[in-house]
């Protein structure tokens, strides 16, 4: 697992700790790193991309894209050698909604993969263990 994988996911953990957000998470990541297989697009911006994004979505529903930079400044303060990735990553997280016009290829890879999402085997199977309860 890659080290930006256990940092970013620790700062979840730390910081939200919601086990819906985290799974929508961690699905967004495996699709975005599908997507991105053979190009040279950096993995680390969607895996960090990926564990901010909804960091604060219980909190606010309309401004948790851009509350969640606050929580992208805070974590490259902790893990600095991530700076060099901030554009992207904001891009990312900003535009990450359905009618937001993302600016990089990175996020319109994210925003597809958000769509995705429910169409997964890890996010299907976490709603029918979560209906079970
Ligand atoms: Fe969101």
């Amino acid at each position: 697992m890659k080290r930006s994988y256990i940092r970013a996911g620790e700062f979840f953990d730390k910081e939200c700790g919601i086990t819906a957000i985290r799974v929508h998470s961690e699905c967004v990541i495996d699709i975005c790193l599908n997507s991105s297989s053979n190009t040279v697009l950096e993995e680390d911006v969607f895996i960090i991309a990926g564990f901010l994004h909804d960091i604060v979505r219980k909190q606010s529903s309309d401004k948790h894209h851009i509350l969640a930079i606050d929580y992208l400044k805070k974590f490259l303060k902790e893990y600095p050698v991530y700076e060099k990735f901030f554009d992207e990553i904001r891009d990312c997280i900003i535009h990450h909604r359905r009618f937001e016009n993302p600016q990089t290829m990175y996020a319109k890879i994210f925003q597809n993969a958000i769509l995705l999402v429910p169409y997964t085997k890890k996010w299907r199977e976490f709603e029918k263990r979560r209906m079970m309860k």
